[in-house]
């Protein structure tokens, strides 16, 4: 399937990995690009430069397609070194980058001249406008089915995507609720040029992660996110859990006083215990709605294939048939 995004891209099928904390490392971008997607390696898991160029050569042996970098620009009061991990990822040709959290444009001009192409992950059209005017080649659409952080406005990609599609110039991904053919088709018939998937491929053979983690997306049903942080102004959608059901007795008992503090045992630091040790009950972890979509756990070649092979017959067979 050609898309702008595959030509933007050069890669061969319009289905990207996008970065996820604790989840994406070389086993599963190389994965992801190797067939035929783009993978992407998550900078900040790997948190210094040093880390990140020997996590990026790892990613490099493993496959000869393109994969991306995910920057995600968080608030914070001891930031990343972020123009250290911009130097790694240009000094070691990646191709793609993939922003996401705050508005890029401090690096923009240093990645464009070293060539690079930048995808923003974007939760609003306002914001999508945005990362089109600072000078991104794409956006991802991420719709407040996602798992995550979907921001404050709560439009399902149903609405989003069209209305992206009304406004936009540059090409997007839906992002959020996508995990098979039918997602696929469905949006590129909304106007998207390709999808963007997480949770769907922590239900991988390749992902590195704990079978816990794997198995709790398969356990899932469309019902059991939960939306946290809300009044923090950080909302993140999250699989409901011990620690969820804690986190938000707390919200509900402290309201508008909630500070980050006082949640701070059930969202900082447990993606490791969680992703790699499978202590699944210890925190809170971003988790889309579309588990209730995901029924099995492929390796990433199959999975793609069949978002492929499906999508043909969706398209050549049911729609044209109607
Ligand atoms: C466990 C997990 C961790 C994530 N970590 C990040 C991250 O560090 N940076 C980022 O930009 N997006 C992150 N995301 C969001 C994904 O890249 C993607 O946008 C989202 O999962 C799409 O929604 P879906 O889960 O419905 O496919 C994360 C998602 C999950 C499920």
């Amino acid at each position: 399937m050609k898309t702008k995004i595959t030509e933007l891209f050069g890669i061969e099928h319009p289905i990207i990995q996008g970065g996820m904390h604790h989840v994406g490392f070389a086993e599963l971008a190389a994965a992801v690009s190797n067939a035929g997607g783009l993978g992407t390696i998550t900078g900040l898991t790997q948190g210094t430069p040093e880390k990140l160029a020997n996590e990026i050569a790892r990613c490099q042996e493993m496959t000869d397609k393109p994969f991306a970098v995910n920057l995600t620009f968080l608030p914070s009061l001891t930031p990343p070194d972020y123009p250290g991990l911009v130097q790694v990822i240009i000094d070691a040709g990646v191709p793609i980058v993939e922003t996401a959290g705050r508005n890029p444009a401090e690096y923009l001009p240093v990645l464009k001249e070293a060539g690079i192409k930048v995808i923003h992950k974007c939760t609003s059209v306002r914001h999508s406008l945005k990362a089109q005017s600072i000078g991104c080649d794409a956006v991802s659409v991420d719709g407040f089915e996602c798992g995550g952080h979907p921001g404050e406005d709560d439009i399902p990609n149903f609405i989003l995507l069209p209305r992206a599609a009304d406004e936009l110039e540059i090409p997007f991904v839906a992002s959020g609720g996508m995990a098979d053919a039918r997602s696929l088709v469905a949006a590129m018939a909304l106007g998207a040029e390709g999808i963007n998937m997480g949770t769907r491929f922590i239900a991988t053979q390749d992902a590195p992660v704990h079978q816990n983690v794997k198995d709790a997306i398969v356990n899932a049903s469309e019902l059991d996110t939960r939306l946290i942080m809300r009044s923090l102004t950080n909302t993140e959608r999250v699989l409901n859990n011990d620690a969820v059901e804690r986190l938000m007795e707390k919200e509900k008992a402290l309201g508008d006083k909630l500070r980050f503090e006082d949640i701070v045992d059930e969202v900082a630091g447990v993606y490791p215990k969680i992703m790699h040790e499978g202590t699944m009950e210890v925190g809170a972890w971003s988790c889309g709605m579309v588990a209730g979509l995901v029924s099995d756990i492929p390796t990433v070649k199959d999975l793609i294939d069949s978002i492929m092979t499906e999508a043909d017959s969706i398209i050549n067979q049911r729609l044209s048939n109607f």
